[in-house]
């Protein structure tokens, strides 16, 4: 890093949150801005893959400018650019690579692309001063549902991760056959806490041979059979208990891989992130874990649990620091796997 200041600019657009964020020596978040198309996804259900791509193209810009000036520095304070390069929608993705790569170009300081996933994880590091690897990770959000144990900085083993559909995925197609609002999450959490946890069974899965993994399909599959069988029947459905059913079994799943992974690696810190972090009732049963398996819990306060760019800027800076940079022929991999960041590097990338 030429500047003493250590910082990194850093942008995400991989999904519908257009960010950026200045953070200062991987800690010191200076700013962070994240304009989000909630709103504009919300009458479609879901993320509208073109529609996020063209607001991103809008949005990308100000948001930019913004986070400069709120963390008052100009790009030529701007020590690298650091870019989610992958998983995400890949026309998303090239919006925030394209200007990285311009303000990169223009300013001549480094770049480097991030793993969104890995991203998350870093989120723990912004918000925890004192939380060093080796770490396990629990990422848990929309798109992904990974249990890393993080050895080192940009060193990942990962333990287990679903076979089927994120965690978050399925909070949110629960949510839409209950007639809920986009993102189902927080609606689905929210009308979970007039229901009765245990009025309804909902199955928990294993995965054969894998007992790390995870799989939350065979659960949405059986809510949404629930409710079909009890309308077919003309029941009265309590849609209260069937959310708070269904989350039970949902954090249960998450929880229960947690124990087998902390006695596998002999590590006792456990850092939460993605947006279903936000959930209270998976915060309340991992806190019960920190008496349960003598562990720390450590967990970003929400606004670092989903979507943003202070957490790539955060990883942006590690790597850097680890010898990582990607060329200005860096591409968008819409399938980008945490695995690819420590054996290959970002060097691989084409
Ligand atoms: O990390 P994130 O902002 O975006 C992705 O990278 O996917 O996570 C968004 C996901 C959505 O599926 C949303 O429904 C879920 O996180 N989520 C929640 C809660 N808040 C957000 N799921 C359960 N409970 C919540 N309170
Ligand atoms: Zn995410």
């Amino acid at each position: 890093m030429q500047n003493e200041r250590g910082i990194v600019l850093g942008i995400e657009t991989s999904c519908d949150e257009t960010a950026a964020a200045c953070v200062a020596r991987g800690r010191n978040m200076l700013s962070s801005v994240v304009s989000s198309q909630i709103e504009v996804h919300r009458k479609f259900g879901g993320v509208v893959p073109e529609i996020a791509s063209r607001r991103h193209v809008e949005a990308i810009i100000p948001v930019i400018d913004q986070a400069l000036n709120e963390a008052e520095v100009t790009l030529a304070g701007i020590d690298a650019v650091a870019v989610t390069y992958g998983p995400g929608l890949v026309g998303a993705l090239l919006v925030g690579l394209a200007a990285a790569k311009g303000l990169a170009f223009a300013a001549d300081i480094p770049l480097v692309c991030v793993n969104h996933i890995e991203g998350h994880i870093y989120a723990n590091f912004l918000a925890h001063a004192e939380l060093d690897p080796p770490v396990l990770c629990l990422t848990v959000s929309g798109g992904h549902t990974e249990l890393v144990a993080m050895h080192g900085h940009g060193r990942y083993e990962v333990l287990g991760r679903t076979r089927d559909d994120a965690a978050g995925e399925a909070f949110d197609k629960v949510a839409r056959v209950m007639g809920l609002p986009y993102p189902g999450g927080p609606a689905l959490e929210n009308l979970a806490r007039s229901g009765d946890p245990n009025a309804i069974e909902f199955p928990r899965a294993r995965v054969e041979g894998r007992p790390l993994d995870f799989s939350f399909s065979g659960l949405k599959t059986a809510v949404i059979n629930y409710l079909h069988t009890s309308e077919q029947k003309g029941a009265r459905i309590d849609y209260p208990d069937v959310a708070a059913g269904f989350q039970r079994a949902a954090v249960d799943e998450l929880v229960s891989r947690i124990g087998p992974c902390v006695r596998a690696t002999g590590i006792r810190k456990l850092a939460v992130s993605g947006g279903v972090a936000a959930n209270g009732a998976l915060r309340a049963a991992l806190g019960g874990l920190v008496a349960e398996l003598g562990i720390e819990v450590f967990c970003p306060p929400l606004p670092l649990c989903t979507d943003n760019a202070a957490m790539i800027a955060s990883a942006g800076y590690y790597g850097l620091a680890g010898g990582r940079m990607s060329g200005l022929d860096a591409n968008a991999v819409p399938g980008a796997r945490l695995e690819d960041v420590s054996s290959e590097g970002y060097g691989s990338l084409s």
